[in-house]
């Protein structure tokens, strides 16, 4: 598993310019920052710190790429594509640099994230209108790399330091806060010690750290009372989390959850993303005891083949995996689960990858991501022998996708003419409706009045969409008194 986007999102995720959750912009800035997201949620909390260490600095976050003083692009490694995406966005903002230059104006370039982490000096060397290379661990130094660069510099930053990077979120945390939307990540653990043979992340993001809880609980405090509704907990290994806790003993997620379900205001929790190893009962029972733990799962399995898991170095089989299922269900019948699948692994035959057909159809998912797996330099994957051609590959992945999107559907089918809470987010696309969640994080559509926004509402889901649920609130009531809904489908690992 990683953390999801980096863990998942087959494309890279729009821009993020954190623009609705600036803090701190000095009055009378006058620079203006661009920034830029790749891959996971990760990416997008390190972002809003990136905005968050630059507001005192006078830059304002701007999604105008034109307007922007200074640009950062905050990337992702976990697939090729990735990269490359980075290097071809860097000769677009080289265009608007040179038009910049002819008024005058000046732009700094800045790559952060994991290709940032991964590829170091290389980056300036093959785009040398990068000023700063600078990698996750170092987003709290942007300032001084900042400054070094403007003297001229070709800065690249790609130190391990986390615990000073924690250290000076937890200062943040500990900063007053304007108001932020209502739902919000939460980074409490970065890297990965699993290794898993295709995967880039415990090079890119070092060897597992996890927060202590006071600084969790601190900054989720802060995050409350400025009007956040939702938590997501991000790690790339987030049910491997063993943070400090303020007894002086080791805590796990369980733990840490049930602590944060305490906090007034904080109505939902989530996590992302676990690796099976790592669930524990104690986990799995806080689902089945919080009411404010969503019942929503992003359990990456990677294959249904105990021949490529071994390879895959997952160190469980597939067994392991729907025995874990099964008592996940036990504790939460109705939980929608989620998952990552790499199909053409290294030595993947039709056998093999039918068996990842075959765990599809007994688990049953809500949604999932797939990819076609892609050697990463450096990871043994790489040269592994019987490399699968493309063209396998291809096939292979629309096969399993559309599995998985026939589960969706029938996931989603299944939530109408129920009632449950929705979470309104934001404006719709149409004048009078509103956007929000479901406990299962299906996006809900509906026509509800703007003041609306950052409440949870009982909602009746009265349509099914092809990537959303439409629902209408349910007059009278403002909550149902359940986090999930009735009646609850059977949903059985098979
Ligand atoms: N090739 C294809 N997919 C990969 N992932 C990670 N590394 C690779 C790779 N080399 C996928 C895994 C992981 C998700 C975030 O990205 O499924 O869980
Ligand atoms: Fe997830 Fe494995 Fe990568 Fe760790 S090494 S982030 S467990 S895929």
């Amino acid at each position: 598993m990683t953390s999801r986007p980096e863990t998942e999102q087959e494309t890279a995720q729009s821009a993020v310019c954190a623009i609705e959750e600036k803090t701190e912009a000095k009055a009378g800035a006058t620079r203006k920052v661009f920034v830029r997201t790749y891959g996971c949620q990760m990416n997008v909390y390190d972002s809003e710190r990136m905005t968050d260490v630059l507001a005192p600095e006078g830059y304002q976050a701007t999604d105008d790429l034109e307007d922007a003083d200074l640009v950062i692009l905050n990337t992702c490694h976990i697939r090729e594509k990735a990269a490359e995406k980075v290097y071809s966005e860097l000769g677009r903002i080289r265009k608007v640099k040179e038009q910049r230059a002819k008024s005058g104006k000046d732009m700094m370039v800045g790559v952060a994230g994991c290709v940032a982490q991964a590829e170091g000096e290389e980056i300036s060397r093959r785009a040398p209108i990068v000023d700063l290379v600078v990698g996750p661990q170092s987003y709290h130094q942007l300032p001084s790399l900042l400054n070094r660069a403007r003297q001229g510099a070709k800065v690249v930053e790609t130190e391990f330091d986390i615990d000073a990077k924690f250290d000076h979120l937890s200062e943040r945390a500990e900063r007053p806060v304007q108001k932020r939307a209502p739902a919000a990540f939460l980074t409490v653990q970065e890297g990965c010690d699993k290794f898993c043979t295709f995967c880039v992340v415990p090079y890119t993001r070092g060897a597992e750290v996890s927060r202590p809880v006071a600084q969790i609980v601190t900054e989720a405090e802060r995050m409350a009372s400025s009007g956040v509704r939702e938590v997501t907990l991000l790690g790339q290994n987030v049910n491997a989390y063993h943070g400090q806790g303020p007894d002086g003993a080791t805590w796990g997620l369980g733990r840490l959850l049930r602590r944060l379900s305490e906090i007034d205001g904080l109505d939902r929790l989530r996590y992302t993303t676990s690796h099976p190893r790592d669930m524990d009962d104690d986990l799995i029972e806080a689902h089945r005891d919080l009411k404010s733990l969503m019942p929503y799962l992003h359990l990456p399995v990677q294959s249904g083949s105990d021949k490529i898991l071994k390879s895959m170095n997952r160190r469980h089989t597939r067994d392991d995996y729907f025995r874990l299922i099964d008592r996940i269900r036990g504790a939460v019948p109705d939980i929608a689960l989620s998952g990552d699948f790499i199909v053409g692994f290294p030595g993947e035959t039709d056998r093999d990858f039918e068996d990842t057909m075959d765990l599809i159809r007994r688990v049953g998912y809500g949604s999932a991501f797939s990819f076609k797996y892609s050697q990463r330099p450096g990871t043994p994957g790489a040269t592994m022998d019987d490399q699968v051609p493309e063209a396998v590959k291809s096939a292979r992945l629309a096969e399993l996708q559309a599995l998985v999107s026939e589960q969706q559907k029938a996931f989603n089918a299944s939530r109408l003419g129920m009632h449950c809470d929705v979470l309104l987010e934001k404006k719709g696309r149409n004048a009078g409706q509103l956007v929000g969640k479901s406990p299962w994080l299906q996006p809900v559509q509906l026509d509800a009045p703007e003041n609306l926004v950052g409440t949870i509402q009982a909602v009746e889901i009265v349509q099914i969409g092809s990537n959303s649920l439409f629902g209408r609130l349910i007059e009278g009531q403002d909550e149902t008194d359940f986090s999930g809904a009735i009646p609850a489908p059977a949903a059985q690992a098979g």
